[in-house]
Parts: structure tokens; C-alpha cells; sequence
């Protein structure tokens, strides 16, 4: 992340902008020198996200307003985004003072906290492979100022920049070509990751994997030159009543192996079939910054899946971690055979919740776009924690029937399930398959194939990775609740 934020009691002297905000009704901004009137003459009515930029005055060169709307409508949700298309707006300066991070009187805090993100997010670019790094948004310092309550503003603030830093290395991570991040590479730097997050680490190689049992992380890696890593990842801090386990996705990049996807420029984003396990990492390098009270234990699965003499094959019998047997139909439904040993690994420990987050099926995305992910499981009040973590942080769920009669679809004839169903309802039929592995745990799975990717630039999301599920997965750990409403 290169925006660096600071809070300040008073506004700062020297600047490049100041940033305005203005609701659409009320008193304007004191020294403003301009009228209700002259301001909408210049198409400015201080609606939501809208901007006008005025010569400086003072020490700025300019003053930038920012509409924030109806004052008693804004929530944290709109904020964020105002404040990302705040950071656009003031993207040629190199220097900012604010002082929306007072606009909403009774919660400086999460104000801070989401200005930032939006901010921070907006401004983000992934470009260590480009040469001509001009284009790159100059604003690289923001003051929030707050008169009081500067205190809460400045913990805000903090808990915005952890969080935004961990999106800004997850989307690094997902926009990196396959060639230049494989799964040791990957695992290397959830490694030097965990060390600076306070974060216990242990790397599995593939002897170790298969010693383990882990029948499907070694067989989708069969095909492939590059080894297979799977990482555990700790956080264990000093007083904990409860215990989650994250799952994530790590295919560095999917071809389809031997069931080889058709060739199709839409396949490039398939680099970001790891975009799981980049979201699980960048939730654990959060958890100490923030104080989560829960321990919280995470697995990547990381490989590709490519085609090869040595690949596994359609007809071909793996056998899980907990001893379950699959039949392949499809190599291309290889995340769930990944999923299904991280799973089977976190049932052991029997945590109080579990969650996976993987790209795992297109039909996901068919059936609810690029805006927000599936979620399926056996536990309504996990479900219903991850409902309430996505109202606060905007990362948006859909919840899909986890509809057990579907289960027969994957029944096989020669092992204990196929890897795929039918032609229908095939997010459902793979979170069946991964439910398998759950077992009792209370467990739910985000299928995020869709928002793994933004096409264009809009609120806080940029084209390009997404990190989907980041602020998702730490807020959910940061507020989780031991319950037993296992239901289903
Ligand atoms: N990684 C893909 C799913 C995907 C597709 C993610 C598009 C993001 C964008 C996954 O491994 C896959 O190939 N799924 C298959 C499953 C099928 C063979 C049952 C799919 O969705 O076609
Ligand atoms: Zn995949
Ligand atoms: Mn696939």
C-alpha cells in the first residue's frame, strides 16, 4: 500500500489539496466563499460521491468538495465509497487534509476506519511489471484532521490501514502472473508473512503431503513440474475461547488440466485461481494488528492445475485426507479436491466454526454475478455471522441451498463420490462435495468465483483482483461467537 495517512488536530499548512466534504442540505463549510447557489451553478449540489475541484486558496493549490449527501442517510458502506471516489478525485495531488473523517459526529472511529479503506483502495495499482510506472495516482499522503475526538479517529484509522494493507497484498498477490508466483513461491512469502504478523508457520512439501494422506492437493498436482504446497498458518493469541478455521483455494494458476479449458483470453484471470488462499493469508496478517480475541488456524492449498503425462486422469480414484474416495470425472473441478484435505485437516482440530473460500465454480457466478459470492454450509449461525460481517464490510454474499437430496449426483460407481454432479446447479453440488469433508464441524464455504475479478474501476474496487473476502474473513474473526445453531 503506498498511501501513507496521518491524523491531526488542526489542518495542516502546507498541502497540495484540501478535501471538502458537503452535504446536500444544511450550513456549507465555514470559509468556503462560495453560495449554495454559485456552487449548484457550477453543477454541484453536494450529492453522494459527487466532486468539484476549485482553485486554492491559502497554502492549498486547489479545494476539492466531496458530496456526502443527505448527512442522516450516510452509512459506513456509502462512505467508503465516497472516499474512494474522493482519492480519484485528488489522485494528481501528492498531498491531502480532510476532514471527512468528522462528517458522521457520533462515530469518528468507524468513519476513520472506512475512509481509509475506501482511500487506500481506490489508489491501489498493481504495476511491479511495468517499465512506465507514470500513470500511477501521485497521492501519497493524507491528513485526516479532527478537531476531537482525534483519539477515536486515530484508532480508526489504524484498524483501516491493517485492513487495507492486508487487501493491497492480496490483490498483488492474485494479479501476479502464474509464471512468477508458483506454490513454493507462494509459500515463501506466507512464510516471511507469518514472521512479521506474529503468526506460527509450517510449509508441507509433497513427500509430506502425501505421507499425511492428502490424496487430492498431491493428485490436482500431478500434472504439474512445479511441487504442491500446503501452508498451516497460527494465530494463537493470549486468551481464547474460540477456535476458527480457514480454508483457502490456492491453484496458482487452472488450465483444466487433461478436461483442458477451451483457449480463451478470459483464461488469463485464471492466475487468480489462488484468490482463496491470497485472502485467507491477508486475513491472518491482520488478526494480531487488531487484536482478534479468537484463535484462528488457516490452511492454503496451493498447486496448479496443468496437463501433462503425469496428470491425473478422468476414471482415476483419489483418496482424501479422512479416507473418502473420488472418482474424477472432470479434471477441472479441481479446487474442491484441494478443499476437501484443508477440510478434512481443520475437522480434526474441531473448531467452533470453519469457513473455505475458494474461485470454485463458474455456475456461481451464472447464477449471481460478478458482485457477490455464494455461500453455502451446515450451520445457520455461521451463515448468518458471515451475512452480518458482509452488511458491515460490503463484500456482498448471496446464500445458495446447501440442498442435500443433490447429493446423489455426485454418487460414483466405483468410489464413494464423483467430483462432479450434473450439468445443474453446480455451485450447489460443490458445496455438497466439500460438505463431505466438513463433517460435523460447523462449517460454511464462499464461493467468490465471481467478484475474484472488477472489470472496471468503481467505489473501492479497481479493475483487476479484487481481494474478495479479505475485510470479509477478518471481520468475521474479529466479531465471531461461539453458537450451536448447527441446523442443517
Ligand atoms: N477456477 C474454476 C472456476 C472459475 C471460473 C473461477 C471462472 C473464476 C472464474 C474452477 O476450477 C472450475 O474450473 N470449475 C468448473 C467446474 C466444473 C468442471 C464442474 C466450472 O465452473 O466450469
Ligand atoms: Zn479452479
Ligand atoms: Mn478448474
Amino acid at each position: 500500500m503506498r498511501t501513507s495517512f496521518i491524523t491531526s488536530k488542526t489542518a495542516p499548512t502546507k498541502v497540495d489539496a484540501v478535501l471538502v466534504p458537503v452535504a446536500s442540505s444544511g450550513p456549507l463549510p465555514a470559509g468556503l466563499g462560495y453560495t449554495r447557489e454559485q456552487l449548484s451553478g457550477l453543477g454541484f449540489e453536494g450529492a453522494s460521491s459527487q466532486t468539484l475541484t476549485l482553485p486554492g486558496s491559502g497554502g492549498s493549490k486547489a479545494t476539492v468538495l466531496i458530496g456526502v449527501g443527505e448527512l442522516r442517510e450516510l452509512g459506513s458502506n456509502e462512505l467508503r465509497n465516497i472516499a474512494a471516489t474522493a482519492a480519484r478525485a485528488c489522485a494528481r495531488y501528492e498531498s491531502v487534509s480532510t476532514t471527512l473523517a468528522t462528517v458522521r459526529r457520533s462515530a469518528a472511529k468507524e468513519n476513520a476506519h472506512v475512509i481509509v479503506e475506501g482511500m487506500a483502495l481506490a489508489l491501489h495499482r498493481w504495476v511491479d511489471l511495468k517499465n512506465d510506472k507514470g500513470g500511477l495516482p501521485k497521492l501519497t499522503k493524507v491528513t485526516l484532521v479532527a478537531a476531537t475526538d482525534t483519539a477515536s479517529v486515530k484508532a480508526g484509522m489504524d484498524a483501516g490501514v491493517t485492513t487495507a494493507t492486508a487487501v493491497c497484498m492480496a490483490r498483488d498477490l492474485a494479479n501476479t502472473p502464474p509464471s512468477h508466483l508458483t506454490a513454493r513461491q507462494f509459500a515463501e512469502i506466507a512464510t516471511s508473512v507469518a514472521r512479521t504478523s506474529g503468526l506460527k508457520s509450517t510449509v508441507y512439501n509433497r513427500d509430506e503431503l502425501q505421507a499425511m494422506g492428502c490424496g487430492g492437493l498431491v493428485g490436482v498436482n500431478a500434472g504439474s513440474v512445479e511441487p504442491p504446497r500446503m501452508v498451516k498458518l497460527e494465530y494463537t493469541p493470549a486468551k481464547s475461547s474460540s477456535h476458527v478455521v480457514l480454508v483457502g483455494k490456492g491453484v496458482m494458476y487452472d488450465s483444466g488440466g487433461i478436461s483442458l479449458k477451451p483457449s480463451d483470453a478470459s483464461h488469463a484471470s485464471m492466475k487468480m485461481d489462488m484468490s482463496g488462499a491470497a485472502a485467507v493469508l491477508a486475513t491472518m496478517s491482520a488478526l494480531r494488528s487488531l487484536k482478534v480475541k479468537t484463535k484462528v488456524t488457516a490452511y492454503l492449498m496451493c498447486t496448479d492445475n496443468l496437463p501433462s503425462g503425469s496428470a491425473m486422469k478422468l476414471g482415476d480414484v483419489l483418496t482424501m485426507r479422512n479416507g473418502k474416495t473420488v472418482e474424477i470425472h472432470n479434471t477441472d473441478a479441481e479446487g474442491r479436491l484441494i478443499l476437501a484435505d484443508g477440510l478434512s485437516l481443520g475437522a480434526e482440530s474441531k473448531p467452533d466454526a470453519m469457513l473455505d473460500i475458494a474461485t470454485l465454480t463458474g455456475a456461481c457466478m451464472g447464477a449471481l454475478g460478478k458482485h457477490m459470492a455464494g455461500i453455502l454450509g451446515n450451520d445457520s449461525g455461521v451463515l448468518a455471522q458471515l451475512k452480518m460481517s458482509s452488511a458491515r464490510t460490503d463484500e456482498l454474499v448471496w446464500e445458495l441451498p446447501f440442498h442435500r437430496p443433490y447429493r446423489s449426483l455426485l454418487d460414483s460407481n466405483v468410489a464413494d463420490m464423483r467430483n462432479i454432479g450434473g450439468p445443474l446447479g453446480g455451485a450447489i453440488t460443490a458445496a455438497l462435495f466439500l460438505g463431505e469433508f466438513a463433517g460435523d464441524t460447523p462449517w460454511a464455504h464462499i464461493d467468490m468465483a465471481g467478484p475474484m475479478e472488477a472489470d472496471g474501476d468503481n467505489g473501492w474496487l479497481n479493475r483487476g483482483a479484487t481481494a474478495y473476502g479479505t475485510r470479509l474473513l477478518i471481520d468475521f474473526c474479529a466479531n465471531f461467537k461461539k453458537s450451536s445453531s448447527r441446523s442443517k
